[in-house]
């Protein structure tokens, strides 16, 4: 069995984030998300993986390299625009030959992995997988219908009027005869070639697709909300580690890991929490639920529940909380003129107290 990890797409709703760097690479406890889709896939013993990228691609290359650091062998496949995750399968059509694979969106988060799913697939092999979860609103997903058995009846990507509460997740196991099912669709009324309809080909020709119900945690990082919701998941299992960093005057609580060159003096740190290579922590409160990059400065600041990018600094505000501050951004008190001075870059969102 072959990977194919999709990395493309414009991550619209990750603006201003998105605009800089792709939304796979967001850092969920330090490490991008891309990572933790990597390490899934190579627990199910796959080292062939075919990761899909756009106009980022240069980025994504030089933050995964060739895959040795993951066990595993990357080949870089560029789309040539985001026209869908079926198109992005036609793109890789000569990587993943008539092997079958395991399809993955770089943007969805299962920390609890897909081992069983991949059991099963590869027990039964049924021509398509999927994997579905409950959730309250489904319309933002392609949604599915099953009968008792789990065989998939009926598939519709992002209906107004959902036929259940089964969203898809992100990660689909196909045979060959998937890519028959993509030459014969046309794209969707927002444009794009959708895998929802491919599938859906291969159920109306009576071709079996299977459903499994998936119970563990799953979170699409699409957009702020759901990075922050999803970090704190992951920062539950965070176990404490201050290896060589300098703790200077401080109270470290709970899960605390302190990356190497990492110093804290005089400031009150309240796990989980994850701490950056050389980030420097002074007369500051920080935590719970908080990641900061490597080479940041925290300095007399409050800052709790967010994730604050390489090469940050943060001086002399208290109070920050649900907060996602990009890489080399630089949030500071105002010591004279107007009381809050903003300079943010596009499609930016800033929520002040008045
Ligand atoms: O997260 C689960 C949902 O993912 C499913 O429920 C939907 O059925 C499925 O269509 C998909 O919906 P999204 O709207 O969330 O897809 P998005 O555009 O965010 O793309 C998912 C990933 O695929 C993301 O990492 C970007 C990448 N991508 C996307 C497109 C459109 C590509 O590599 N190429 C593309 O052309």
């Amino acid at each position: 069995m072959k990977a194919l990890v999709l990395s493309g797409g414009s991550g619209t709703r990750l603006r201003p984030f998105s605009h800089s760097m792709p939304k796979q690479l967001i850092p969920i406890a330090n490490k991008p998300v891309l990572a933790y889709v990597l390490e899934n896939i190579r627990d199910l013993g796959v080292t062939e993986i075919g990761i899909v990228t756009g106009d980022r691609g240069d980025q994504i290359a030089a933050a995964i390299g060739d895959g040795s650091r993951f066990g595993v062998r990357i080949t870089y496949l560029r789309q040539d625009a985001p026209r869908g995750l079926a198109h992005a399968v036609t793109t890789a059509r000569d990587f993943l030959g008539d092997d079958d694979f395991v399809m993955y969106l770089g943007d969805n988060m299962l920390p609890s992995g897909i081992a069983d799913a991949a059991a099963r697939f590869r027990a039964r092999r049924p021509a398509a997988q999927i994997l579905v979860h409950k959730v309250p609103d489904p319309r933002a997903f392609g949604v599915a219908q099953l009968d008792e058995d789990g065989r998939v009846l009926a598939l519709v990507e992002k209906p107004q009027e959902p036929c259940s509460d089964l969203a898809l997740i992100g990660v689909y196991f196909f045979t060959s005869v998937i890519h028959d099912a993509i030459a014969a669709i046309v794209p969707s009324p927002r444009g794009e070639l959708e895998i929802t309809d491919a599938v859906q080909e291969l159920v109306g020709r009576g071709t079996p697709v299977q459903a499994i119900e998936y119970d563990g945690y799953w979170k699409d990082t699409g957009d702020v909300e759901e990075v922050l919701e999803c970090h704190r998941k992951v920062l539950e299992g965070l176990r404490p580690d201050t290896g060589d960093a300098d703790v200077v005057d401080s109270e470290l609580i709970g899960a605390v890991v302190l990356e190497s060159g990492a110093r804290v003096v005089r400031s009150r740190i309240e796990g989980p929490v994850v701490i950056g290579a050389g980030t420097l922590v002074e007369d500051s409160s920080i935590g719970p639920c908080t990641s900061v990059g490597s080479g940041c400065v925290l300095r007399d600041t409050g800052l709790r529940d967010s994730i604050v990018l390489d090469g940050s600094s943060v001086t002399g505000v208290r109070g920050i909380g649900g907060s996602l501050i990009g890489r080399a951004a630089s949030v500071t008190a105002a010591d004279k003129g107007p009381r809050h001075r903003i300079v943010i870059g596009d499609h930016a969102g800033v929520e002040v107290a008045v």
